[in-house]
């Protein structure tokens, strides 16, 4: 059997939450024969609901699922941790904007960057989902400065799998046929999901539908869609979020096939975007690494969007100024360079020298 992965959850008694802990027990995330171990995050006013989600994954009984731990703290709840989930934050409500929670969100980013800089394992990867999911990511990434920026990503998966979604009802296809999606930017209002790279069944996707329809009403659908789930279901999306999370990590780690996907990662300057900031790319993903599709060509329709929405993100990380540690900024000019590993590796983690143990029910029950 293989080692187990320590996997932390934030936000773990969440609605989110509740899709995607049963996703990874069952082995969707990352692979059917790959024995887990997770770390469950809450705030301390929650740790009651989440005790009762942590017993029903336990009555569950994934064969998958060696143990379950529950923190009411990063500092714990992070140790040793080698993928990183950071959904736990507060949702907007009808008529805000995502950057409307910075003021209640950021901070936890801060503390959560530290934690896992100190505590968890040196290979980690990290996935924010919390709301401004990019800008939010950007903040746990400089408040750790001994980890790599681009072990740091935030999710674009969601509106990847919308475009792809949507546009496959339109066109009446499979939404596995509709390939070379890419979101670009931020995840919010100004984000840009391009069709110039989409072919369907090899057809490119912009010779099946009008411009003027793509222009105006696709685009906009796209870039709303989180608002006009909010204002349906009076909630936000979660399960279509666990499952984006799901795919992002999955891919992440086991590699994208023959597709590419959409990734917010720290810019290194591709496409002529500024760095110091985490923005959608394409990216395609081997061996646990992802890396930027290059040589894509961009008219100036495309251009326009893409400055538009990197602008978004560099107000947004002028709000955020205070968060950022100023000695962490010179690592973002180049995120790719520093080694992704370290003298700690994932073989020396205190959970895989233990080796596979059953779960641990003192925690839950
Ligand atoms: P929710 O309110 O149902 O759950 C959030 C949970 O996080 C709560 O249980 C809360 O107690 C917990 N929490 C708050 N602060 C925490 C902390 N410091 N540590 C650990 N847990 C903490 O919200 P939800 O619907 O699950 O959404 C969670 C976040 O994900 C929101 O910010 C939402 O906007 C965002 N979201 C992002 C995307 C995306 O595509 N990036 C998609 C959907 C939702
Ligand atoms: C989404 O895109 O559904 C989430 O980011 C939730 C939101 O606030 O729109």
């Amino acid at each position: 059997m293989k080692p187990a992965i320590r996997v932390a959850v934030t936000g773990a008694a969440g609605n989110i939450t509740y899709s995607i802990l049963f996703k990874i027990a069952a082995g969707e995330m990352l692979g059917k024969d790959q024995p887990i171990i997770l770390n469950l995050l809450e705030i301390p006013q929650a740790m009651g609901a989440l005790r009762g989600v942590a017993m029903e994954l336990e009555d569950c009984a994934y064969p998958l699922l060696q143990e379950i731990n529950i923190f009411d703290n990063p500092e714990q709840g992070f140790k040793d941790v080698q993928y990183a989930m950071l959904i736990g934050a507060r949702p907007r409500g009808p008529g805000m904007e995502r950057k409307d929670l910075l003021e209640a969100n950021a901070a936890i980013f801060s503390a959560q960057g530290k934690a896992i800089n100190d505590h968890a394992n040196r290979e980690v990867r990290v996935l924010v989902v919390g709301n401004p999911a990019n800008t939010n990511a950007l903040i746990a990434c400089r408040n750790a400065p001994d980890l790599n920026p681009n072990q740091f990503t935030a999710m674009t998966r969601l509106d990847h799998q919308r475009t792809q979604g949507i546009l496959g009802n339109v066109l009446g296809a499979n939404s596995k046929d509709v390939k070379g999606v890419i979101i670009w930017g931020n995840h919010s209002a100004t984000q840009f999901p391009d069709l110039h790279h989409v072919h369907v069944h090899g057809k490119p996707a912009l010779e099946s539908v009008d411009e003027a329809w793509y222009r105006e009403k696709f685009i906009p659908i796209i870039q709303q869609r989180g608002a006009v789930v909010i204002k349906a279901r009076g909630a936000s999306s979660a399960a279509s979020a666990a499952q984006a999370a799901i795919n992002h990590m999955r891919d992440w780690a086991l590699g994208t096939g023959d597709d590419w996907v959409s990734m917010s990662i720290p810019s290194d300057g591709s496409y002529g975007i500024k760095k110091g900031i985490i923005y959608s790319f394409p990216v395609r993903c081997n061996y646990g690494r992802y890396e930027i599709v290059q040589g894509l060509d961009v008219n100036n329709f495309s251009h326009e969007k893409m400055i538009a929405t990197q602008n978004e993100l560099l107000e947004e990380r002028s709000a955020v100024e205070h968060l950022l540690p100023p000695e962490t900024a010179a690592r973002m000019e180049d995120p790719f360079g520093r080694a992704n590993t370290t003298e700690v590796t994932q073989l020396d983690d205190e959970c895989l020298r233990a080796g596979p143990q059953i779960v641990k029910t003192d925690r839950v029950i």
